[in-house]
């Protein structure tokens, strides 16, 4: 997913303090990690964002839940510059870990991001999306479609939270069961284009199989033979 943002080139890329920082047309995209080499872009964001900038502690953002959710990076021109991630739950999705680096706030990739993540959920046939919001952050959160679900707040890694959830309209063509069984093999969020697996299918099915279980069937082909013989 692609936009354009004006965006004024970070500090250090500008030539000097007297001068006007170059006003920049910069491309805002959004994407679903796919690699390690994504997965280290979103947590160096997340590290810079709430390790150096909140001061949590490393063990509590980095909460062992990582690898049971979709991790989403925003892109200010080339620049890694946002993350976030969703977890799954039977009924909801959990949108969490919204971060944006310092130099690219207010560049619109934070809302390209969630609504990005609010679309893929959707499409994955999801109603509501549930978050906790630092308690500051609730009028953001409302921009989102996002409201307080009670009046109770709550603390941890230093921070108040307030429990937010966000409705969600049905996506005009969720994967589901019953449609082409190619969507479901597709890359995640990317279930509108035919994937590498579609490629996959214009070679014959030739059924390989391992060297044992070759030997397995050519032992049963030889003691039916041998049988047939005597
Ligand atoms: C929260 C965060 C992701 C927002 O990113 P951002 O680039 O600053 O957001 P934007 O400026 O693009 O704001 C998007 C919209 O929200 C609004 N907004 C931003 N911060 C807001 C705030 N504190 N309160 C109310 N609205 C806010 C903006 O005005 C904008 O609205 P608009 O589109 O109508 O103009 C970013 O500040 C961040 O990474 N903070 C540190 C990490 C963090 O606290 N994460 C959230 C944990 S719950």
């Amino acid at each position: 997913m692609k936009a354009t943002a004006a965006q004024t080139k970070p500090a250090e890329t500008t030539a000097s303090v007297d001068q006007q920082p170059e006003a920049q047309v910069a491309e805002v995209s959004v994407k679903v990690a796919r690699s390690i080499e994504d997965l280290m872009q979103a947590f160096a964001i997340r590290a810079a964002v709430f390790l150096s900038e909140q001061n949590c502690p490393y063990a509590e953002e980095f909460d062992g839940n990582d690898f049971t959710a979709t991790q989403y990076l925003g892109f200010v021109g080339d620049e890694p510059a946002s993350t976030c991630r969703t977890r799954y739950f039977a009924d909801f999705a959990k949108l969490e870990r919204v971060a944006v680096r310092r130099e690219f706030r207010k560049s619109g990739i934070a809302a390209q991001m969630i609504n990005y993540s609010l679309d893929l959920c959707r499409q994955k046939g999801y109603r509501r999306v549930y978050g906790h919001a630092q308690a500051r952050l609730v009028p953001f959160w409302q921009k989102f479609g996002f409201e307080p679900i009670n009046d109770k707040k709550f603390v941890f890694s230093d921070h108040e939270y307030v429990e937010i959830e966000c409705q969600l309209a049905p996506h005009p063509d969720p994967v589901m069961v019953g449609k082409d069984p190619m969507v479901t093999i597709r890359p995640e969020g990317d279930w509108d284009q035919p994937g590498v697996l579609e490629q996959s299918a214009t070679r014959p099915a030739t059924n390989p199989v391992s060297d044992d279980q070759h030997d397995e069937a050519w032992s049963t082909e030889l003691k039916r033979q041998v049988k047939n013989l005597g």
